[in-house]
């Protein structure tokens, strides 16, 4: 089986061909964050009407580099939520219209069943069932998997995601937008110690998280040591230290809760080196294994909405004539796949 999968649910359009035999055949990614850093965050107005030049010219490029003729498309995936409406509808449109116009079926699906899935990309895929660490801009997430589209959350973020509190450091240090890779790279330069930022919600039983107090913390402590550069590579560094240890600290309680034997991180903050380190620490010791997408997938990409479409199309799954977004939309609302009635069946 073989599907085209587009993401357009924030500021990347994303487009790639997965087939079941042969694993990734072409992808495509482009970036709309330098147009968006100017205003210091996503424009989601900016970002639909980016995503509409880019699109098709998209999945021209992909479809030529994956030798990939339209008869040899078997379903078109696309994200349908949760993400900016106007990007969404981009994405849905176009890929609803696309599966119409082949006489193929098309698949909506869940941005971050796509980063939950998406280390089965790699050469080394972890099995059912694992426990996820999702850390991406929207979400912090423990959820326990026990196959496709059979998800329990059973740890969640009360206020601001991981990602999130990233972004909102760099902005109050002064950085660019996206913030998470330019604190990570400043923090390569603090010195260990100077500041010791709290781990939120660690001494409370539970697996919830709670980033929001952070902020204040990197506000003050930036505010007494205005423009001393060291200072602020320190602050990154305290900063980063005490998200990593928090998150460390959830994993190893949720891993012994669960006793799961594989651990899966992933979402854009799964690429931080710093995290990445802490977890493999945290495998060894629990001895779990670790997956995590390769970098380039840990961000939004369309390859991870191309392998669940292919996955659940296998499956059986099928999808209703209309085109779906659904801007608020939670994992646990979703299902393993499984066939709904067509409305195709009910045209003259
Ligand atoms: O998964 P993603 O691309 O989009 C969402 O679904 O939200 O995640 C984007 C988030 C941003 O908040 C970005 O700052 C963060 O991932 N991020 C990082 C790193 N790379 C991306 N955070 C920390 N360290 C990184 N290396
Ligand atoms: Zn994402």
């Amino acid at each position: 089986m073989r599907v085209l999968g587009i993401e357009t649910s924030c500021d990347e359009t994303g487009v790639a061909i997965y087939d079941t035999h042969a694993g990734l055949l072409a992808h495509a990614l482009y970036s709309q964050a330098p147009e968006h850093a100017r205003y210091g965050g996503v424009v989601p107005e900016l970002a639909s009407r980016d995503h509409i030049r880019k699109t098709l010219p998209m999945i021209r490029e992909v479809m030529a580099d994956a030798a990939t003729s339209r008869q040899q498309l078997d379903g078109v995936a696309y994200t349908a939520g949760p993400g900016l409406v106007g990007a969404l509808l981009v994405g849905a449109g176009i890929g609803r219209s696309l599966a119409f116009a082949w006489g193929v079926p098309a698949v909506a699906i869940h941005h971050m069943e796509g980063h939950l899935l998406s280390p089965l990309l790699e050469p080394d895929p972890p099995a059912f069932p694992f426990l996820a660490l999702l850390v991406s801009g929207g979400h912090t997430q423990l959820v326990q998997v026990q196959g496709i589209g059979a998800y329990e959350v059973i740890g969640d973020t009360v206020d601001d995601a991981v990602g999130e509190a990233f972004d909102k450091t760099a902005k109050l240090l002064g950085l660019g937008y996206p913030g998470g890779p330019q604190v990570a790279r400043l923090a390569e330069q603090g010195r260990p110690g100077r500041f010791v930022f709290p781990r939120p919600m660690v001494n409370r039983p539970g697996l919830d998280f709670s980033f929001s107090g952070l902020k204040t913390f990197v506000l003050t402590t930036w505010q007494q040591h205005a423009g001393d550069e060291q200072a602020k590579a320190d602050i990154a560094l305290a900063f980063q230290h005490a998200v990593v240890e928090t998150l460390v600290i959830k994993c190893r309680r949720a891993l012994q809760a669960t006793r799961l034997p594989r651990l899966v991180v992933a979402g854009g903050v799964s690429a931080n080196r710093a995290l990445r380190a802490g977890l493999d620490a945290l495998g060894r010791e629990c001895r779990v294994t670790v997956h995590y997408p390769r970098p380039e997938f840990c961000t939004d990409n369309g390859a991870m909405i191309a392998l669940v479409g292919a996955l659940r199309l296998q499956a059986g799954q099928s999808e209703p004539l209309a085109f779906q977004a659904y801007p608020r939309w939670t994992l646990k609302q979703l299902t393993p796949p499984r066939a709904t009635p067509s409305t195709l069946e009910t045209l003259p």
